[in-house]
């Protein structure tokens, strides 16, 4: 959903929901974002817009972004656990999208299937974002990018390394390949490489590499995730063993070009898929990525507001 038609409802469910330009302007918005955030200016476009948060899965980062953006935005956001909601007995994802956009000005959500986002936007009246699905991680890619270009510059033309599982992160990345132009090297083990459909169709800027050596080999930038996704709690002893060749190290990054990042979402584990020395090591980044969460997700929310004049 590229293009925004009249009278279309434009969502945040995939990166692809954007085009690259309006990706570079959304980037440059969160740099601006948080330059005024820093200069300690009030900015409050959304007195009394409410955002509500929908967490299937656990969540630290991504929830405590949403809440303070919204509150620095002069708005506010309300925590939906299925716990506490009807959604948790078994009210329909199409009957409680309707029900909660009627009250809402936007939505967040958490959830496993990235069909209950699909089906949850296709009801609701007002914007919905991917909080994170077993399938996209868009907010993150946000945050990430926001980073590199912060420190680094444009990365169009970069080489970017993804080393791990080819999970949610991995193929936010591949869109995000796409969108801004760089080359994508994915190592991951035999088995839990990225979806082979989506490989293909963006084999012009993302390519599977044979170790984590071939494709830290030049990289600006290495980015990794843990081992065993929310979900796959009971995989977690398989995947230690089918992983233990991909962990991060300082010396793995000496192979890299001499400004490589290193970037992590988080949580972290480390002696799993990074070494314990790793995150204090000065070309890694997680921390500035963390925090350009929070700055990402109100640019991001500014630009869906924007994009969705006068719609409830
Ligand atoms: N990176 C990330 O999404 O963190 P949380 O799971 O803490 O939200
Ligand atoms: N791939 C991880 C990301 C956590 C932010 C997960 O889905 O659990």
């Amino acid at each position: 959903m590229q293009q925004s038609h009249a009278g279309e409802l434009r969502h945040f469910l995939t990166l692809m929901d954007v085009s690259p330009e309006e990706l570079q302007q959304l980037l440059a918005r969160a740099i601006e974002l948080k330059a005024q955030h820093y200069q300690g200016e009030h900015y409050q476009p959304f007195v009394g817009k409410v955002l509500g948060m929908i967490f299937e899965k656990s969540s630290t980062r991504t929830r405590i972004s949403f809440e303070a953006g919204m509150s620095q935005f002069g708005g506010s956001a309300i925590f939906l656990s299925p716990r506490d909601t009807q959604l948790g007995r078994g009210e329909p994802i199409e009957d409680s999208a309707r029900v909660m956009s009627r009250m809402l000005d936007m939505v967040m959500i958490r959830t496993y299937a990235h069909e209950t986002v699909e089906r949850f936007a296709q009801y609701s009246r007002v914007p919905v974002i991917n909080g994170l699905t077993d399938d996209h991680h868009p907010c993150q890619l946000l945050a990430d990018l926001q980073t590199f270009i912060e420190q680094r510059g444009p990365i169009q033309g970069k080489v970017v390394s993804w080393i791990g599982d080819g999970n949610n992160m991995c193929n936010s990345y591949i869109h995000a390949a796409h969108l801004l132009g760089f080359e994508l090297r994915i190592a991951s083990p035999y088995g839990f490489e990225p979806d082979p459909e989506l490989m293909a169709e963006f084999s012009h800027c993302a390519k599977l590499v044979k170790s984590s050596e071939d494709a830290a080999e030049g990289a600006h930038l290495i980015a990794t995730d843990v081992w065993a996704s929310m979900g796959q709690e009971n995989e977690q002893n398989t995947r230690k063993r089918r992983f233990a060749p991909y962990q991060i190290t300082p010396r793995l990054l000496d192979l890299a070009s001499d400004d490589v990042l290193f970037m992590h979402c988080l949580p972290a584990h480390r002696g799993e898929e990074i070494s314990v020395d790793l995150l204090d090591d000065s070309r890694a980044v997680v921390w500035d990525e963390a925090e350009n969460r929070l700055h990402a997700q109100k640019a991001l929310m500014e630009f869906l507001m924007q994009a969705n004049p006068n719609r409830r």
